[in-house]
């Protein structure tokens, strides 16, 4: 790896670096001693981890923030230019589907255009890290020229326990060239042991996809038992314990519930995209998955006649437990379906006290049906009042 008398003034510079992905890695990298900046295009993120406030919830994260900003290990900026002061670049932008759940391919082209204008490739090395169409890798390379210096290191951590996560979980490190993966095996030594390599790059963009893909079918599949169950007025949860009951052949059936955050469904889209629309196992998935909040309504419907002269309450509205991000959550699309069919829809999440609909948990169960949407702790610690809600309906994996 490039020493720091090197001529660059960081050792690692992350392109995305206020993001849920980015600024872990980037204040990890800086808590180990390396000389770190953020680069990102969102000037408010950037000023605001500048001040040492992580602008949403990543466990211990803020604390470190705090210490390496203090220690001149890690700063943030908002200008491009920055990218070419750094050994390493690590790519960590968001990567989203279009609205025919395509890949959106022109956030690939921006960042080349970026790296054209400022990078000098032979003689930093570019890390790919956000999840990428499968290929990706080699298209890049493509129009960069072929003697760059790139690797692909996929990112496979689930928020909320990142800082735990990026130390323990093997690091994948595909390159064909043995030099350059010699250098980002060390790059990633500081902060993991655990380093995997590859040498084909289409092979290590596929298991990042299959990882996660394989997590959404999981989930699918429960959910599909979910609802078979529930169409028979029988409990799944009953159910899913006594299939997983000391029966170690069920050890990775996944549990019942919404599918959010902007990766899983992304995910077996892209996979989708790459098999060219012959993958009926991620299209069922997907069917399943994101129908689930009209399932639920549809029970609703047939429990309580109509909902049109009913309140509905959600609890929970980000996407898994105890995190506050919202992005890609189904409790949303709940809600929206919901607002067309009960007379009021009122929802409560202790992480969004700041949202100008945020209503308090007290007058959220007073509603005539209350729907527990995502099973955050705080929930939890309230297990007795939500005992005593008339109508109920438990829509997560959590069994009270
Ligand atoms: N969030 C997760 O749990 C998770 C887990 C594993 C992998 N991933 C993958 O990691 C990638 C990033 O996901 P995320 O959740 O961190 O997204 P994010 O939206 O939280 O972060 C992306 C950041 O990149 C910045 N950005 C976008 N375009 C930029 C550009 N051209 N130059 C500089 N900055 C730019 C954005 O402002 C944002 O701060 C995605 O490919 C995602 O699929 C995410």
């Amino acid at each position: 790896m490039p020493s720091r008398n090197s001529s660059f003034k960081y050792d690692i510079c992350i392109i995305g670096g206020c993001g849920h992905i980015g600024a872990p890695l980037g204040i990890l990298f800086a808590s180990k001693g390396l000389k770190v900046i953020g680069y990102d295009v969102n000037k408010k993120t950037v000023n605001q981890m500048n001040t040492g406030k992580m602008w949403f919830i990543e466990h211990g994260c803020e604390k470190l923030l705090k210490k390496t900003l203090r220690e001149k290990q890690i700063v943030f900026s908002a200008d491009p230019r920055t990218v070419s002061s750094a050994a390493f670049l690590i790519i960590c932008i968001g990567t989203p589907v279009d609205e025919h759940a395509n890949p959106r391919f022109s956030v690939m082209d921006d960042l080349i255009k970026l790296l054209q204008k400022y990078t000098d490739l032979r003689n930093q090395i570019l890390i790919l890290r956000s999840t990428i169409y499968p290929g990706t890798t080699e298209y890049i390379q493509r129009k960069l020229g072929a003697n760059i210096k790139i690797a692909f290191c996929p990112e496979r951590l689930a928020q909320g326990s990142a800082l735990k996560e990026l130390r323990v979980l093997p690091q994948i490190v595909a390159t064909p060239e043995k030099r350059i993966r010699q250098s980002v095996r060390s790059l990633f030594s500081k902060i993991n042991e655990d380093i995997y390599e590859m040498d084909n790059f289409q092979e290590a963009e596929l298991v990042k996809i299959i990882n996660n893909t394989y997590r959404y079918l999981n989930f699918s599949i429960s959910n599909q038992f979910f609802m078979a169950a529930q169409r028979n007025n029988l409990n799944f949860d009953n159910i899913y314990k006594a299939t997983t009951y000391k029966y170690p052949r069920m050890k990775g059936f996944g549990n019942k519930g919404f599918v959010g955050g902007t990766c899983l469904y992304k995910d077996t889209m892209q996979l989708n995209a790459y098999l060219r629309n012959h993958f009926a196992l991620g299209q069922a998935a997907m069917f399943i998955n994101e129908g689930l909040p009209d399932f639920i309504i549809e029970i609703l419907e047939k429990k309580y006649n109509d909902l049109k002269d009913k309140t509905v309450g959600i609890l929970g509205m980000t996407f898994k437990a105890n995190i506050d991000d919202t992005r890609e959550s189904l409790s949303f699309k709940l809600k929206k379906i919901l607002s067309f069919k009960a007379k009021e829809v009122k929802w409560h999440d202790p992480y969004l006290k700041n949202d100008k609909n945020y209503m308090p948990f007290s007058k959220v169960i007073e509603c005539d049906i209350v729907v527990l949407a995502t099973p955050h702790r705080y929930y939890q610690k309230r297990v007795n009042q939500l005992k005593n809600i008339k109508n109920f309906y438990n829509a997560t994996y959590w069994q009270i």
